[in-house]
């Protein structure tokens, strides 16, 4: 065994595969590699390994603790270090006498010919999200007759194309012309993967995101990425057979087991393309637009501090999505919250509470936002009559402030109304909410099938009672989009987990009261949404919970006290990937009957009312102290949702 690094010792056990002749060919090629993170630092430790020695590799980032499940370069003893530097150290380490071009600027439009100048192949790894760089590489490699090999981790597995001189060129495949930015992701995406076998292996949707440049990625993707990398290079440099070029793209899939070699004659020109583009754009179109000009916002220069924060805290949720607030700019970074009640048009404020509860949840949203910009937030209640009160909010820079751990929740977390998977809260996931909870707040578990069916139980009875009130029909007919993925204003309707007959014929007798009274009276019409709505969500979820307060909860400030625990705790579902639904009717008419306020007309309906609260009694002790209650389940984020107003239309100018 030697322990002297010596070329043809180092690679004998490639010869077999290669010859003697060949591994020398492939010690004089050069390669340019663009990204040294999870694709190009993989492909560059495994080209090493297969004896290549010159090297031109461009990347201007740094390592830190997320690059961690993929990249080969991040160890801890890496992170803040620059990704050029460490796969460099790391290449070296494993071949000394390799000959390395740096770029750590990354490759951009002045060096780009230089980057790629005397090389034999261009390898790509640019970030998924950098395509006009990408596409610049490309158009040089075609120009200079470079060939030209891409292999993505998609899912388990890897999708690559490689682009020949004087064949269909990257641009002609992809045909990324007249398509704004979040179209040319799409369009790339599609191309690389138009049998879409990653599919399977895909269990949270929503963490695909184009709109906000983020994706899952694995370290399977990204190791198997680099072996076909090696297998593209040995075949182009060496001559050795047929290349695979576009318009045929390969897709292996490691956990479907399965290889699927496309021919898409005009690349994204295709038909099958073209109609696969639309599909995909209809479903991400309105979620991208919205969120891109979140971004937008919170980027832009122009805006004063006050409101990139409001534009953060706006996704705070309120009952029925009534957002019952707007912003009062005041200086660059004060500004009033005018935040008014709806016990005038909802029969579920009573005494504002619900309202209260909302404001509660925005200002403490406030908090999490300003911690984005090192800011500490003081809240004066300066004003206010019974219906509505003036905040006034202070944004008072402080370094010591760090980022929220809960501020990348702000705008994901959501309402998830439908079923859900079942498996406990483990006690790390429990401990975690109760932590989340601030003092004077405690959580109660109800975990049990049996304790989860009393529930179900409890909600599909306190339905029939909403079911069967006008007053609560004055407010669902306002408060529900019908036919929407998205609202801003409302409740969409595939938000509410109504299958589509029954969302149809509801929309139908929305129309009026009397088809809703007819139908519940003669046609058992408040069944099927309870089983959908309520008796079916309620049983299949993890458990059912309340958040109680340990001191009375009776006036204004307690309720807004209130609402700032109950986001926290709802925000750390989303970040333990729980889904949540509030059930918050049974308490609210439970707290009518006890003040003997009456709420409807309709005398069977309260008579429901009163069966509920008698149920809500015997399966929650202390429900006199609860703040907020509902279920929470194993989920993917819904794809359909609340959104909300436009900043533009919260704000107000002071009288
Ligand atoms: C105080 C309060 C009470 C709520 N009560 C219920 C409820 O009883 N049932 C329900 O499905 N959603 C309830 N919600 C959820 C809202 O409808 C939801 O947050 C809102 O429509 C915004 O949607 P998003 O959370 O998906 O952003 C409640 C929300 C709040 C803040």
């Amino acid at each position: 065994m030697s322990h002297d690094f010596e070329y043809d010792l180092a690679f004998s056990r490639n010869i077999g595969w290669v010859t003697q002749t060949e591994q020398q060919t492939l010690k004089n090629k050069r390669i340019a590699i663009a990204g040294m993170g999870g694709v190009g630092g993989g492909h560059l430790l495994a080209l090493v390994r297969l004896g290549i020695t010159q090297f031109n590799l461009a990347d201007f980032d740094e390592f830190g603790c997320e690059n961690t499940n993929r990249q080969v370069g991040a160890a801890t003893s890496s992170y803040g270090k620059k990704k050029l530097e460490t796969m460099i150290n790391m290449a070296k380490d494993i071949n000394p006498d390799i000959d390395i071009k740096a770029f750590p600027q990354g490759v951009t439009k002045d060096n780009v010919d230089t980057f790629l100048d005397g090389c034999d192949i261009y390898v790509d790894a640019l970030d998924f999200f950098v395509l006009d760089i990408r596409r610049l590489v490309f158009s040089r490699c075609e120009t200079l007759k470079i060939p030209a090999t891409t292999a993505a981790p998609i899912g388990l597995g890897t999708a690559y194309i490689n682009f020949l001189p004087g064949k269909m060129s990257f641009e002609e495949y992809f045909d990324f012309k007249e398509n704004s930015e979040n179209e040319q992701y799409l369009k790339f995406y599609l191309g690389l993967t138009p049998s879409n076998l990653q599919k399977h292996a895909l269990v949270d949707a929503s963490r695909v995101d184009l709109a906000n440049q983020k994706g899952p990625s694995n370290v399977a993707g990204c190791q198997l990425a680099a072996g076909v990398v090696v297998a593209q290079v040995v075949k182009i440099l060496l001559n050795r057979g047929p290349v695979l070029c576009a318009p045929y793209s390969l897709h292996f899939d490691a956990f479907s087991n399965k290889l699927n070699r496309v021919w898409r004659p005009f690349g994204n020109k295709n038909p099958i393309q073209k109609l696969a583009f639309k599909l995909a754009k209809r479903k991400l179109h309105l979620h991208s637009q919205k969120l891109n000009s979140e971004e937008d916002i919170e980027q832009s220069s122009d805006l004063t501090l006050a409101c990139k924060v409001i534009d953060l805290a706006r996704w705070a949720p309120s009952g029925d999505n009534c957002q019952p607030w707007q912003f009062e700019l005041l200086d660059e970074s004060t500004f009033n919250v005018h935040a008014r009640d709806t016990r005038a048009s909802s029969v579920y404020d009573l005494d504002g509470h619900s309202s209260h509860i909302a404001h509660g949840i925005l200002l403490e949203t406030i908090e999490i936002a300003a911690s984005k910009f090192s800011c500490r937030v003081e809240v004066i209640d300066i004003q206010g009559s019974e219906f509505s009160r003036i905040y006034k909010v202070a944004l008072k820079h402080d370094d010591a402030v760090k980022p929220d751990p809960l501020l990348p929740h702000i705008k994901t977390r959501t309402v998830q109304r439908k079923a859900m998977g079942t498996r406990p809260l483990s006690d790390a996931e429990k401990s975690s909410l109760i932590a989340s909870l601030p003092a004077g707040f405690k959580v109660q578990w109800y975990q049990s099938r049996k304790e989860k069916a009393r529930f179900a139980w409890l909600n599909a009875h306190n339905a029939k009672t909403r079911l069967t009130m006008k007053e609560a029909y004055l407010v669902h007919r306002e408060i529900i989009d019908w036919g929407k993925q998205f609202s801003e204003t409302k409740i969409p309707e595939q938000a509410l987990g109504l299958d589509r007959p029954t969302a149809r014929l509801t929309q139908w007798l929305f129309k009026s009261w009397r088809r809703v009274a007819f139908f519940n009276r003669y046609l058992f019409g408040t069944v099927a949404p309870r089983v959908q709505l309520d008796f079916i969500p309620g049983v299949r979820a993890s458990c059912h919970f309340t958040i109680y307060s340990e001191g009375k909860v009776e006036n204004t400030s307690d309720y807004v006290a209130a609402g700032r625990a109950i986001q926290r705790f709802w925000l750390k579902t989303d970040q333990l990937q729980l889904g949540l639904q509030p059930s918050m009717t049974p308490l609210i008419f439970a707290r009518y009957l006890e003040s003997d306020i009456s709420f409807t007309e309709n005398r069977n309906a309260a008579y429901h009312a009163f069966k509920s609260y008698y149920l809500l009694k015997k399966v929650v002790k202390n429900h006199e102290r609860v703040v907020f209650m509902g279920r929470l389940g194993r989920t993917n984020r819904p794809s359909s949702r609340s959104i909300r107003k436009a900043l533009s239309t919260l704000l107000v100018k002071g009288s």
